[in-house]
């Protein structure tokens, strides 16, 4: 019997490609190139599923050029705000993404640029490489402890979760802002600011673990950032949507902010330039999920949805939108 096709419109790691070569007629992106709309609605032609990155944009328009044939559109990733979940339920189509699957990853990645904003991390680094460092001195880039500082986490899910645990052992006071207050199992001594400006008021470090939705776009404006302590330092490994880089660079500059830990970016890989010149800027390119094991549960994960549509069972996975 043929086996159902399968456009994958990104470079998939090496075990998830050959479980996806192994059970599919698979159109591949040998050049790993991000696809235009055109290239994606040609590459769906004739295939029964589609397996996406969040670097695909699959708008209303683009759904109306998919096959009828097409069953499931399975995304490697957490986010799903690169779908249009209403377009594709409307033609039929189900969709799904990879929950929990990057959980510990992430929450590694706001630490390491929790740590690597608050003890300078990028001008540590550049001093090195460059041949500046002359030698251990009493004031030299000094940072500040995490110790004892509150961190404000919006977005209380499973990474928002993961990150708490880890600060706790760091010695961090957690705060927290989220849609519903957690139960006091899943809190563990966290305290709930049931708005987000006294969640802000209070964060000496603010962490950023919410989805990227219409209501959280540039949720980070000059207002809010206005709220945040004298010195407050913020991180991001969610979407770089979320914050209004304009504001977040005035207040990197004038030191309203000490630092910023950003894994994420609007319009990223082309992020706004001013950061490159920010000392006070730890950057990242997108590596909240950049483990073997962890790209590896999320294709498996994708996979796993896309099998049970094909064979007229209910997406483990399913996006409700
Ligand atoms: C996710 O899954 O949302 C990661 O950020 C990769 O896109």
């Amino acid at each position: 019997m043929a086996k159902p096709v399968l456009f994958v419109t990104r470079r998939m790691p090496p075990a998830v490609e050959a479980r996806l070569l192994r059970d599919y007629d698979a159109r591949l992106n040998p050049d790993d190139r991000v696809y235009t709309a055109n290239e994606l609605a040609a590459g769906a032609d004739g295939a029964d599923a589609m397996l996406v990155c969040s670097t695909e944009k699959i708008t209303a328009p683009l759904v109306a050029r998919l096959p009828d044939r097409l069953k499931v559109i399975a995304t490697f990733s957490v986010g799903y705000e690169h779908i249009d979940i209403a377009a594709c339920r409307a033609r039929g189509i189900v969709t799904a993404n990879a929950p929990g699957t990057m959980t510990e990853a992430t929450a590694d990645i706001a630490l390491l640029l929790m740590l690597g904003a608050a003890r300078r991390g990028w001008e540590a680094q550049s001093m090195v490489r460059r041949g500046d460092w002359k030698g251990w001195d009493t004031m030299m880039l000094l940072g500040i402890d995490l110790a004892g500082k509150r961190l404000g986490i919006f977005g209380m899910g499973r990474i928002g979760q993961a990150v708490a645990r880890r600060a706790r052992g760091f010695g961090m006071t957690i705060h927290y802002h989220n849609r519903s207050r957690l139960q006091p199992a899943d809190e563990q001594g966290a305290i709930y600011h049931a708005d987000l400006d006294g969640l802000l008021a209070v964060s000496d470090i603010l962490s950023i673990n919410a989805p990227a939705t219409a209501e959280t776009r540039r949720l980070l404006d000059a207002r809010r950032i206005a709220r945040l302590p004298d010195g407050a330092i913020v991180v991001n490994t969610a979407r770089g949507e979320m914050i209004d880089d304009a504001a977040l660079i005035a207040a990197l500059k004038s030191g309203k902010l000490r630092a910023a830990g950003l894994d994420v970016f609007a319009g990223e890989p082309n992020l706004d330039p001013a950061y490159l010149d920010l000392p006070n800027a730890y950057l990242l390119p997108h590596l909240g999920s950049a483990t073997v094991e962890t790209r590896d549960r999320m294709g498996f994960m994708a996979l796993d949805n896309i099998d049970a549509v094909l064979a007229g069972r209910p997406a483990p996975n399913a996006i409700a939108g």
